[in-house]
């Protein structure tokens, strides 16, 4: 962390709270966890009627928010503390800084923005763009800067655990401080309840482990044997683009997994456990929890 605590500016007494990106994973977590807590939640997506229609997040608002619609950006009206994100391959400067100068205008007091671990240190990273954009803004920020997600074993590499029985990515032996959502949202959702200011959270597991030894954890939760694969750069890019993924996001995964091959993606912090005061959630937990999902 890098200060001292210092909360808080409880007025009004239950502040209207603003998620977007609630159809994804970290925004729809925040948003849940909000909402069990009793919170004032109104949650900005872009298609409110199928978002209204499935019946999720009962007892909030919902509303038309489009970070690349300026026509959408009434949706912040009352809103006294958002979660903001950067949607990923969108553009910095058209599609996340008019949002922090509505929310501005508007009269948000409070921004607590999902960022990415070693977003001050790597400074070509569009997250760091907008934490500066944050900082000069006037409002009070907190950054998420969350390592990498346990969620993308049960998201995009789904498929590769579950029907091919491999963690298929050129990480080599590079260590990765995985960190469950659920942990970052829960640290998302005390911010914005406590209303806290100008915080940078670095948000890890409680430790750094090799995929192979993530396969391992996999091999023992499943019953099956799930095998470590580090491919070369070039094979993993032209296999994952076979299987469908797109150019440009089979290399931002290239560079993604480099960076922990490098061993730049190990840094364990304590930051989930001071903030929630409870440890953070291991992947064994992850893997037992969300096993139905690779069987
Ligand atoms: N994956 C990781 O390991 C990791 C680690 C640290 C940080 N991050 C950061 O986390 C962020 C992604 O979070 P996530 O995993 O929760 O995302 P996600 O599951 O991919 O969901 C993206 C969300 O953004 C919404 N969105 C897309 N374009 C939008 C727009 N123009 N206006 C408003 N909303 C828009 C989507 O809504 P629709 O349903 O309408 O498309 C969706 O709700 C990225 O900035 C990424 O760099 C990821």
């Amino acid at each position: 962390m890098t200060e001292p605590e210092t909360h808080t500016e409880l007025q009004p007494a239950s502040p209207l709270l603003f998620v977007m990106g609630a159809t994804g994973n970290m925004g729809g977590e925040i948003a849940r966890q909000l909402l069990a807590a009793g919170a004032r939640v109104r949650v900005g997506v872009r298609s409110p009627e199928r978002v209204t229609e499935s019946g999720a997040f009962a007892g909030a608002e919902i509303a038309h928010f489009d970070a690349s619609d300026a026509s959408s950006f009434g949706a912040l009206a009352g809103v006294q503390r958002m979660f903001l994100l950067w949607p990923p391959g969108t553009d910095v400067t058209k599609d996340v800084l008019p949002v922090i100068a509505a929310a501005k205008e508007h009269g948000v007091q409070q921004m607590v923005f999902l960022s990415i671990l070693g977003a001050e240190r790597v400074r070509i990273v569009p997250h760091r763009r907008v934490e500066q954009a944050l900082e000069a803004s006037g409002m009070a920020w907190v950054f998420l800067r969350a390592s990498y997600f346990m969620q993308n074993l049960s998201g995009v590499h789904r498929d590769d655990i579950r029907v091919r029985r491999e963690i298929f990515l050129p990480a080599g032996q590079g260590r990765t401080s995985f960190v469950d959502v659920r942990d970052v949202a829960a640290v998302g959702a005390k911010a914005l309840m406590e209303g806290h200011r100008n915080r940078a959270y670095n948000l890890t597991g409680g430790a750094a482990l090799t995929y192979a030894q993530a396969a391992g954890i996999f091999s023992v939760t499943l019953g099956k044997r799930v095998r470590y694969v580090s491919p070369s750069p070039i094979r993993f890019v032209r296999v994952v683009h076979q299987r469908g993924t797109a150019w440009t996001f089979a290399l931002f995964m290239l560079a993604e997994y480099t960076v922990a091959k490098l061993g730049l993606a190990a840094e364990v912090s304590t930051t989930v456990a001071e903030v929630l005061g409870r440890p953070p959630i291991s992947l064994r937990q992850f893997a037992e929890d969300f096993r139905k999902v690779w069987l």
